[in-house]
């Protein structure tokens, strides 16, 4: 789709307007335009798209990532920054170190399992700074239930696989009626869903009563419950907001190590300069830190360029327009989908050069 919708930018304009029947679609496909509408009119622009299937179904109604604009997605995006803005969660910087050097292990072990060893370090990562809970292998329950629930809405986000989708009235088709195998599909997801959700949190809660277990984003979320104020509601927003964490931060940096490795591996010229910065820099006895990472300008310019080179996210999340709008001259009908080009936005397409004729480039990678 972003192929399409870029050489779509590349004839029309940085803005592009479709119509799938009755459906309004917005493609942006520049930073100027994304930020005047995403930033600068976010009242508008914010809203998230509706699927029966995922939002009544799955019981997903509550993911920060699917929240339309308002005071609950207020609330859980206030609490979600809170606890992992880039200064909180240096606090975990030892327990990253620990997981990387664990992943080292396993790649000198069993190299060509790179890309599962990749999902797994990803998910053991956010699961042990989330909940404290250390992770051996992907046989673990916590992992094995969140990798089922994010399997099924991965197949359920994609459009037109339900007719619930199309025809809403048929989620109250019961179970047992032919052909309504998307309910007990449904039934199964919300099971892992649940104990994905639950699970890693009863588990801190028996922790923080014994006293015992690792520190965490949830035991310290739950140890900052306001008891004069609604507990419940509190303890469903931490729940909440925790596993959105894991939905969308799993997904989202394994692939992008996944590249990293495509990267290294295509471009052994890049990757020597790498190397030769880190022996420079760090030598050969210890191995980098996070500490580094100012003194490390190629490195961190090659982070750059797998995030921009081939983001995982070319569309970003869907946006819908919660009110009418004008823009350039440009009606904007109220509910339209309007889609943020990173793709093009950003200029893929090429490696940039600077990696290549680096140092005489890299003013491109301001640190
Ligand atoms: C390479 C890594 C990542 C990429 C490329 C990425 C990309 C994105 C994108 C494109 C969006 C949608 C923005 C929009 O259009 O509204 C998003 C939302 C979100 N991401 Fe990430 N993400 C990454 C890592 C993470 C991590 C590690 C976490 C959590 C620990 C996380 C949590 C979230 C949450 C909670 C939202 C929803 C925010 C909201 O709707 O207010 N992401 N991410």
């Amino acid at each position: 789709m972003w192929l399409s919708y870029s050489s779509m930018a590349q004839k029309y304009g940085d803005i592009v307007h479709l119509k799938a029947l009755t459906q309004n679609i917005i493609i942006v496909s520049s930073m100027e335009a994304a930020s005047d509408l995403f930033d600068k009119r976010a009242k508008i622009y914010s809203d998230r798209f509706r699927s029966t299937m995922i939002m009544d179904l799955l019981d997903m109604s509550w993911s920060l990532g699917l929240l339309n604009y308002g005071e609950p997605w207020r609330k859980a995006r206030k609490f979600f920054h809170y606890h992992y803005n880039t200064s909180t969660i240096r606090q975990y910087d030892g327990l990253q170190f620990d997981v990387v050097r664990r992943l080292l292990r396993r790649l000198r072990t069993s190299p060509e399992r790179f890309l599962d060893h990749s999902q797994f370090t990803f998910a053991a990562l956010i699961l042990r700074m989330t909940y404290g809970v250390h992770i051996e292998n992907e046989r673990n329950e916590h992992v094995v239930e969140a990798t089922l629930w994010l399997e099924a809405f991965n197949e359920a986000i994609q459009p037109g696989r339900f007719w619930v989708d199309i025809m809403p009235i048929l989620k109250y088709v019961p179970t047992w009626f032919p052909g309504a195998g998307f309910k007990k599909f449904a039934l199964k997801a919300r099971k892992h869903m649940y104990n994905a959700l639950d699970r890693p949190l009863d588990f801190v809660k028996a922790n923080l009563l014994s006293g015992t277990g690792s520190p965490s984003i949830a035991a310290t979320a739950l140890e900052n419950i306001d008891k004069t104020c609604d507990a419940s509601e509190q303890e469903n927003l931490i729940r909440n907001s925790l596993g959105a964490a894991f939905g969308a931060g799993v997904d989202t940096t394994s692939p992008t190590l996944q590249l990293f490795f495509y990267l290294m591996m295509t471009h052994p010229d890049i990757q020597k300069k790498a190397q030769n910065e880190l022996h420079t820099v760090i030598g050969e006895r210890r191995l980098p830190t996070l500490n580094d990472r100012p003194n490390l300008p190629y490195v961190e310019a090659i982070v750059k360029e797998v995030l921009r080179w081939q983001p995982v996210t070319p569309l970003a999340l869907p946006h819908y327009t919660a009110a009418a709008d004008e823009y350039r001259g440009y009606y904007i009908p109220k509910g339209s989908v309007v889609l943020g080009n990173a793709w093009y936005g950003l200029g893929m397409k090429y490696l940039s050069l600077a990696l290549i004729f680096w140092p005489f480039c890299s003013q491109a990678y301001p640190t």
